[in-house]
């Protein structure tokens, strides 16, 4: 008896295995647990007839064989349901109700702004380029004319790390990391993240997005930097967009100017991102400092170069009308969806 229990075991997880659909499952189980005429039920309906010393056994293993039968079977069920392929579930499955709405993820406004600026400098044969967000004093400072006395420094408000260590307040550092590598020509943009302890309110964050750029040649001059930062303004604003160009001060550039662009906001009435003054400075821009390119061992008499740091916050509040820089690190679906 106990053989014919393996055998009926064995025979129950073949077909089982065999199976293709739910229909066939119900018929397996019908065969074997069938209440008439399923194969464990004939066992047990033959155990009176059994000599006494083996019917409590054979009940048992009969017993435990159907429960583990009855397993696989619900087990084999679950699996064609899983696939979608039974009966059941076509029944059910109806083709005219609406679908699910699937969330999917998109970029971040800011990543899209600098995707946008990156291509626009592409078509101009800029190269892109990268450097670390912590950083030495000499790349943020000391190379690019900035010495450890000087006043300058202090405009720059940094988060030091310690051990001449810290979080880069500009992208100005890549220009010196480029130089160092490369010889001109070069033309170059540095997008990334940079770090200033500033009390954060409608238009500053302690973290913000700088594009730098940097073109070195012979015989560059200040009216490619104008040509090249009014084709990019015009490529992302449109062809209307104003500029204006003030004289300023950068240790690393000589000239240097600050560049405004009327604020899209307000349409230059002004409001609390312009300060009420119709225009909003989106980047700072200058000839390198010859110093400079005698730190990084370029010829200062043959070599001439005009660099550029932009805001890309800044930039894409302008493009979209927002009026809180807050709003681009909240996190909150409601604004990160319109984009
Ligand atoms: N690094 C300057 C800043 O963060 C911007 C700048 C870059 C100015 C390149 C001149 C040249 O304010």
């Amino acid at each position: 008896m106990q053989e014919r229990l393996s055998e009926i075991q064995n025979q129950a997880k073949e077909d089982l295995a065999k199976a293709e659909s739910l229909e066939e499952v119900e018929k397996i189980k019908t065969k074997y647990l069938g209440r008439k005429a399923g194969v464990i039920n004939e066992i047990v309906k033959a155990i009176p007839g059994l000599p006494p010393e083996q019917r409590s056994s054979t009940g048992k293993s009969a017993n435990i064989l159907k429960q583990e039968i009855g397993t696989w079977i619900e087990e084999a069920k679950v699996k064609f349901a899983d696939e979608g392929r039974t009966s059941e579930s076509k029944e059910i499955f109806d083709l005219s109700l609406p679908g699910k709405r699937k969330h999917y993820g998109h970029r971040h406004p800011i990543v899209q702004t600098i995707d946008e600026i990156k291509g626009i400098f592409k078509k101009l044969c800029f190269d892109i380029e990268y450097g670390p967000e912590v950083e030495h004093e000499y790349y943020n400072f000391d190379a690019l004319n900035i010495p450890a006395d000087h006043p300058s420094r202090e405009d720059f408000d940094t988060f030091y790390l310690g051990n001449k260590r810290l979080l880069r307040s500009q992208t100005s550092t890549v220009q010196i990391r480029v130089m160092e590598k490369k010889k001109p020509p070069i033309r170059m943009i540095a997008p990334g993240k940079v770090f200033r302890p500033d009390t954060v309110d409608a238009r500053h964050a302690s973290m913000f997005h700088q594009i730098e750029g940097l073109m070195v040649d012979e015989g560059v001059s200040f009216s490619d930097l104008k040509y090249v930062l009014t084709l990019f303004a015009q490529s992302y604003f449109g062809q209307d967009i104003k500029m204006r160009f003030r004289p300023s001060f950068f240790p690393f550039t000589e000239p240097s100017a600050e560049i405004d662009i009327s604020c899209s906001i307000c349409k230059g009435k002004g409001c609390s991102v312009c300060s009420h003054s119709g225009w909003v400075e989106v980047l700072g821009a200058g000839m390198v400092d010859p110093n400079v390119f005698e730190t990084v061992g370029y010829d200062a008499e043959k070599y001439t170069g005009f660099a550029f740091g932009l805001g890309v916050e800044r930039l894409t509040m302008l493009k979209y009308g927002i009026d809180n820089i807050r709003l681009f690190f909240e996190n909150d679906l409601r604004f990160l969806s319109q984009f």
